[in-house]
């Protein structure tokens, strides 16, 4: 499939573990890129990997997108190489996960910086190039301990729930401007963060993992391919939806 074929896709947190595979899948499929994250090594060595296997164009900003000017910057970037912006992935991210009352003013400012500052800024820089081309999609990778709970998660679920809150809101303010708004909700993924969080506790991965009726976690490519279907024609008339990736956690 080439369905982003002259299409340009941004994808922040393109320097982590679902941003890059997200980042792959898109540019597999031909769209030209701009990469984000606030660690420009790895971006750079995304970038580096993703224009080697599919000869595609690729732009990397890096900085910390719940700063204006950084988000301002990664619209821009897209404008000057590419003069259009079809789809934002906001995939940066990340909880601080740990049982509530040992938050810190760090770890909660961290938490919302990370997960909802970003979001808001990234988004609110890419909108009017949206909106003035009558196209856009918008997936937010939101997060399945926003439906079910999830033990230590409930300060990332207070940020998380914000984002697909923004999103459910977003989806109708623009539902006649051709932009669809929509969130891929992962329960579990097979991160190396995970890996370590299994190495270093075996009973809090346990926990992770028991809430997923197929009894392990996503795989990176599971929620990539999510994300692409949401941002392709494809998902033309889809707008507003949570799609969870979970392995059945939730089910409607
Ligand atoms: N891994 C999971 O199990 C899981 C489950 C549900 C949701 N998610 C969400 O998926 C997304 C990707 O997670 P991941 O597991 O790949 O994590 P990751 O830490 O590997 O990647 C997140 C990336 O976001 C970047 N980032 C964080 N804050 C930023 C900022 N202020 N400005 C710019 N870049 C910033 C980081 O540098 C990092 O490269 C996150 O939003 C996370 O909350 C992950």
């Amino acid at each position: 499939m080439r369905r982003f074929e002259g299409r340009t896709a941004i994808v922040t947190g393109a320097g982590g573990a679902i941003g890059a595979a997200i980042a792959r899948r898109l540019g597999s499929e031909g769209a030209g890129l701009v990469l984000a994250d606030l660690d420009d090594a790895t971006v750079d060595a995304t970038a580096t990997q993703l224009c080697e296997a599919y000869a595609i164009d690729v732009v990397t900003v890096s900085g910390d997108l719940s700063d204006a000017a950084v988000a301002q910057a990664v619209a821009d970037a897209a404008r000057e190489r590419f003069d259009r912006i079809d789809v934002l992935v906001n995939n940066a991210g990340g909880g601080v996960i740990l049982p509530t009352e040992e938050q810190t003013e760090a770890t909660l400012q961290a938490t919302l910086d990370r997960n909802i500052w970003t979001v808001l800024r990234t988004t609110l820089a890419t909108l009017p190039t949206m909106r003035e081309a009558g196209y856009g999609r918008i997936v937010m990778i939101g997060a399945d301990s926003v439906r079910n709970g999830l033990d230590r998660h409930a300060v990332y679920n207070a940020a998380k729930g914000g984002v697909h809150a923004f999103a459910a809101g977003l989806a109708r303010e623009y539902a006649r401007a051709g932009i669809t708004v929509n969130t891929v909700a992962p329960c579990a993924t097979a991160t190396p963060e995970l890996a370590a969080i299994v190495a270093r506790s075996p009973e809090v991965g346990e926990a992770f993992t028991r809430v997923i009726p197929m009894g392990r976690p996503a795989a990176l490519e599971e929620v990539a391919s999510a994300v692409a279907f949401l941002a392709s024609d494809e998902a033309s008339f889809i707008t507003g939806q949570v799609l969870g990736v979970n392995g059945g956690s939730t089910m409607n």
